[in-house]
């Protein structure tokens, strides 16, 4: 094709400002311009779409031209280095194919209890909270529960040793200090490596399977500096997008009290006072939905980004090498054509088989470089609904704004405070 005739997109003449709201400027160019339109943002040239035959192309049928991640992960790498989330080419290909094996479902299975572990202390400190009739920050406390669960699921029983330093991660922003945070706290987990290599023998935790990682062609370990990476990408990449949705979902259960009451009814009746196991998960049908509604209306990385290596085409648009594309699955997740009555909370929109195809619901992406944890948030999200659920309701006190923030994650805009009540046949 001649480039007089190659088409491509319409879009704002004027550049994205940094000063605007990113997803709200998305969202308004889609009613403008449609499903596919050109912009420049941050300098760049970007297809910002939002149909699911675009969205197909980039992520599915020809990834391997959109392996690259766009500009906006350059600032992710400087807190993490070149660890997965931002590698590129055959780096990926390798560091995907060592860390792998540790996403399985032999492994989660292993670090069952620590997400147990991390939930009970929370349930615990909210039925006391429950039994002095106090509200409790919710937004803040689990963000601390989905942090320790991680770090024990990274860290195992070194967890003692290092709980102090990570701390900070559930408070700082992500500003200077952030990146010179991690940037110690990488060397910390070099230094843990260490003494594990010292002291010889297994641990079931992600740091011990990194460290039993080959390279499938060199049969070469990681090196210190890449276990460091990755763990630290780990911690960042599993801490505030799991808290975020455990966060919503607390909300959502408050506003729509039916929605809540069946959940409790389902634990009831399916978990009763048995421990929980990892194999009985899957029969929390309705759980799993409600986890599915809030994943679908506020996943928290909201924005993915990718650059296109050789020139391509998009539908009938054409794609010259260097475009970034920009897939928001906020938006195909509430786009109308894909979903009825998108804004509105309802977990039984899971129920029926439809025939809605499977990427209009994508918070953990799509294709090859999809979320690597998906099989572990999943788990830890089950865990921590059901083992709280099971004793307790959070109501808030007042109406809670639903506000939310797009930042690198769509946080809400305000803590949500709740008192957390326990159920009569739990107390
Ligand atoms: C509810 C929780 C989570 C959500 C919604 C989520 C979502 C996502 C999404 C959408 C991507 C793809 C980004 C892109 O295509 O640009 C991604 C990538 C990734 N996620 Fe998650 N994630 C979650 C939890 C986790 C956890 C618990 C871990 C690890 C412990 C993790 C580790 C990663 C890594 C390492 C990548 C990069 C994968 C690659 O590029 O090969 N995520 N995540």
């Amino acid at each position: 094709m001649s480039s007089t005739t190659q088409k491509i997109p319409h879009g704002p003449a004027q550049p994205y400002a940094t000063t605007d709201d990113l997803l709200e400027w998305m969202r308004t160019n889609f009613d403008r311009y449609g499903d596919i339109y050109q912009a420049s943002v941050y300098g760049d040239r970007v297809y910002v779409i939002n149909d699911l035959q675009y969205v197909d192309r980039v992520l599915l049928r020809n990834w391997r031209n959109y392996l690259r991640k766009g500009q906006a992960v350059k600032r992710i790498a400087l807190s993490l280095g070149n660890g997965l989330i931002s590698s590129n080419g055959d780096t990926w290909v390798r560091q995907r194919r060592m860390l792998q094996p540790a996403f399985k479902s032999e492994s989660i299975r292993l670090l069952f209890t620590r997400f147990t572990q991390a939930t009970i202390e929370l349930r615990d400190k909210w039925r006391d909270a429950a039994s002095r009739a106090e509200s409790v920050d919710v937004t803040h406390d689990v963000s601390l529960a989905v942090l320790k669960a991680t770090l024990l699921a990274i860290f195992g029983d070194d967890y003692e040793a290092i709980a102090a330093e990570f701390a900070p991660i559930a408070e700082e922003s992500r500003n200077l200090e952030f990146v010179q945070l991690c940037a110690a706290l990488r060397r910390r987990i070099v230094e843990i490596v260490n003494h594990r290599r010292a002291r010889g023998g297994s641990a079931y935790d992600l740091i011990d399977f990194m460290m039993s990682a080959r390279d499938r062609d060199s049969g070469e370990p990681m090196t210190d500096a890449d276990l460091g990476r990755q763990a630290m990408t780990l911690v960042i990449a599993g801490h505030e997008t799991t808290a975020s949705v455990l966060n919503w979902v607390w909300h959502l259960l408050d506003e729509h009290p039916h929605i809540e009451a069946k959940l409790a009814e389902e634990i009831a009746r399916t978990l009763g006072d048995s421990p929980l196991e990892f194999d009985g998960l899957a029969k929390f049908t309705y759980t799993n939905q409600i986890i599915d509604e809030a994943l679908r209306i506020y996943p928290p990385l909201w924005l993915m980004t990718r650059r296109a290596i050789t020139d391509d085409h998009i539908g009938d648009y054409f794609v010259p090498a260097g475009t970034e594309i920009y897939i928001s699955p906020f938006l195909l997740q509430r786009h109308p054509h894909l979903w009825e009555a998108p804004d509105e909370f309802d977990p039984e929109r899971f129920d029926a088989e439809t025939n809605r195809p499977a990427l209009a619901h994508c918070p953990f992406g799509a294709g090859p470089r999809n979320c690597i944890g998906e099989l572990f948030a999943r788990i830890e999200m089950q865990v921590h609904l059901l083992l709280i659920a099971r004793d307790l309701r959070l109501r808030s006190a007042a109406s809670a704004s639903s506000e939310f923030v797009a930042g690198v994650n769509l946080l809400s805009r305000s803590h949500f405070r709740m008192n957390p009540e326990m159920r009569v046949d739990a107390s």
